[in-house]
């Protein structure tokens, strides 16, 4: 492990691409930190949820084949999910980095990622992990909307958009998510933590893991990325 700054590293033109991932359960926060983040950073965000919902919204193949594993609060099988992750992570829009988001989420997905990147001389900076208590997990989805344009997620009460009923970046219609029912979020904590918790003990062997108290406020969540990634992500 390195104390120097993540982000200082990947200021410079000629250095490997800056890739964070950020873990955590359903509703720990990842998309919510992810979307300031990469604003600041000038970083893509890639998130394996959004991409599979956007699959399944304009009905292709690989949307259809991930939909009954995405209502039943499955994972969708490595084969289906490594091939995407890994089309998006070479395509331009993340040649200068990119915030990985719901993506890996199995050991099988995070050494593929590993060895896609190794191959090219790169590798992954941090694993930014945000713990939360599952009660509370439970009270984030039950009240999270999304802007079914940009992904960007809010809450009624601790994230309210500044316009009820629309999201602050395009004015698109808010809309809760089909997999947010109480049934299918008992059963993605149930079959997708043990996974993720794996996938974490993967990257504490190389030193990456950084633990982030994700029960603060979403700014103080951001805050404390900001200090482990170093000084150019600060706004
Ligand atoms: P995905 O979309 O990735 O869902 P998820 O991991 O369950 O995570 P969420 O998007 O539900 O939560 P989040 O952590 O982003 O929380 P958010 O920031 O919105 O995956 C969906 C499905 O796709 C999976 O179930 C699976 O089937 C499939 N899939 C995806 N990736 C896969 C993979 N790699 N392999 C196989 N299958 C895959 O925040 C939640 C709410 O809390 C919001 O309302 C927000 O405003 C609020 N909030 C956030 N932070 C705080 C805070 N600090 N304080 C108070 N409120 C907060």
């Amino acid at each position: 492990m390195t104390d120097e700054p993540v982000a200082d590293r990947g200021s410079d033109p000629g250095a490997e691409r800056l890739i964070l991932l950020l873990v955590g359960a359903v509703g720990a926060g990842k998309g919510t930190q992810a979307s300031i983040l990469s604003r600041e950073l000038g970083l893509v965000h890639l998130a394996s949820g959004n991409l599979f919902r956007a699959a399944l919204a304009k009905g292709t193949p690989l949307g259809e084949a991930a939909r009954g594993y995405m209502e039943a609060g499955e994972l969708v099988p490595d084969e289906l999910t490594i091939a995407m992750f890994m089309e998006e992570l070479a395509r331009p829009h993340a040649a200068a980095g990119a915030i990985l988001d719901g993506f890996p989420r199995t050991v099988g997905q995070a050494t593929a990622l590993d060895e896609t990147l190794a191959a090219k001389g790169e590798r992954i900076r941090r694993v930014l992990y945000i713990e939360v208590p599952t009660e509370i997990l439970i009270r984030r989805v039950a009240g999270r909307w999304v802007c079914p344009r940009c992904s960007t997620p809010y809450h009624e009460d601790t994230d309210p958009p500044k316009v009820a009923g629309q999201c602050d970046r395009d004015g698109v219609a808010l809309r809760q998510r089909d997999d947010d029912r109480p049934e299918v979020v008992r059963a993605r904590l149930d079959k997708q933590v043990p996974p993720m918790l794996a996938v974490i003990d993967h990257y504490e062997v190389a030193g990456i893991v950084d633990r982030l108290d994700g029960t603060k406020p979403i700014e103080g969540v951001t805050e404390a990325i900001r200090g482990r990634i170093g000084a150019r992500a600060a706004s």
